[in-house]
């Protein structure tokens, strides 16, 4: 049997670069109800893929040798038995750990997202647009004509969160931390963007939005975390779905009153999500965000800068790292 090349860890250094490395596999024929699919494109998941070498997912025990990568796209070049409704050469996306830096997955049928085409666009619908979608609709439970703002407003997540809360006629106000990406959030239709690098941001938010905000979706944590949790409204959601400023460093112990001082007045909550806690929500959300983008309703944002080949999986996550991307950071597969 032929063989096909993928990214493993090697060692648990914590540091992506140093922990990884590219292995050989023989490639299997698919088993009754498998599909054999050829990945073109995965995505680059930073955060996720640091805290692999460091051991720190709470619900993965990693033991070398450990299978990297997450979501892609690609094509079914093989099936096995009892695979009805598919076909060699269907396009289909997956979300998977352990399948996305590979050359070639085996796939159980049930796995496969079915998509238009296996391009770097639609692959970033499928999982960042899902986790905007659920953590907007299903855990904020957003109505329509609130105030929402997102922090990395410009990210994988951020630009799709942006695009819903705008189809859901929100006042959107995005956070970024890097100047060169507000001209994109203004496109993309924030109605403010806050540099919070330049500007204060609790001051503006309390000055700009007195009533406060009725959905903060966060990803960053830290200081901007506290300026949503100091401005929220009358019953405003703070969503957690992740804390990219300080998920590698040691815990900080700071000193605020406790929540329910800054909450229970206003009947405000704060919501933690993580997509893998919610799988009764993930067809339909696919469903859905894929049919808003095929349907020209968003734009799935794709960082510009190329990364080819599995080599180049730690220059992407090193790239994420240093928050230089704008949209979804992916590798092309070749
Ligand atoms: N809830 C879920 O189910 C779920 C699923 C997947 C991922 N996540 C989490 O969601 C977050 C966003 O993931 P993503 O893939 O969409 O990434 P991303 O937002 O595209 O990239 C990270 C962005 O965070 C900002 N940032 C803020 N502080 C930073 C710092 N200290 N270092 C580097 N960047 C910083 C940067 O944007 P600015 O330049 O604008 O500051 C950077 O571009 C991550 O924390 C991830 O773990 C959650």
């Amino acid at each position: 049997m032929p063989s096909y090349r993928k990214l493993i860890i090697q060692q648990l250094t914590g540091d992506f670069r140093t922990s990884t490395g590219v292995a050989e596999e023989s490639l299997r024929d698919p088993g009754p109800g498998e599909a054999l699919v050829r990945n073109r494109y995965a995505g680059c998941n930073a955060i996720f893929d640091k805290n692999l070498c460091r051991n720190k997912i709470r619900y993965v025990d990693v033991v070398p040798p450990y299978d990297m990568g997450i979501e892609s796209v690609g094509e079914i070049v093989a099936l096995g038995s009892n695979t009805s409704g598919y076909a060699v050469g269907d396009a289909v996306a997956t979300v998977n750990l352990g399948t996305g830096y590979r050359q070639f997955q085996t796939a159980n049928v049930g796995r496969l997202v079915k998509v238009r085409a296996a391009s770097a666009e639609t692959l970033a619908i499928v999982p960042s647009g899902v986790s905007a979608y659920v953590g907007l609709h299903h855990i904020a439970q957003m109505a329509t004509g609130e105030t929402i703002a997102v922090s990395a407003a410009a990210g994988g997540i951020g630009h799709f969160v942006v695009q819903l809360a705008k189809l859901a006629g929100s006042h959107v106000v995005g956070i970024t931390g890097s100047t060169n990406k507000i001209a994109f959030l203004q496109q993309l239709g924030c109605d403010r963007v806050i540099d919070y690098r330049n500007e204060d941001l609790p001051q503006v938010l309390a000055h700009e939005y007195p009533r406060g905000l009725d959905i903060a979706y966060d990803t960053v944590g830290g200081e901007v975390f506290d300026a949503f949790l100091d401005n929220l409204a009358q019953r405003g959601r703070l969503i957690i779905s992740g804390h990219t400023s300080d998920f590698d460093q040691p815990i900080e112990h700071v000193p605020h009153p406790r929540a329910y001082r800054k909450l229970y007045w206003k009947s405000a909550s704060i919501r933690a999500f993580q997509n893998q806690a919610f799988p009764e929500y993930q067809a339909a959300a696919t469903q859905h965000m894929l049919q808003l983008y095929y349907d020209g309703k968003i734009k799935s944002q794709v960082d510009p800068t190329d990364f080819v080949g599995l080599e180049s999986v730690a220059d992407a996550v090193e790239y994420m790292l240093a928050g230089k991307n704008a949209g979804k950071v992916v590798i092309k597969i070749d």
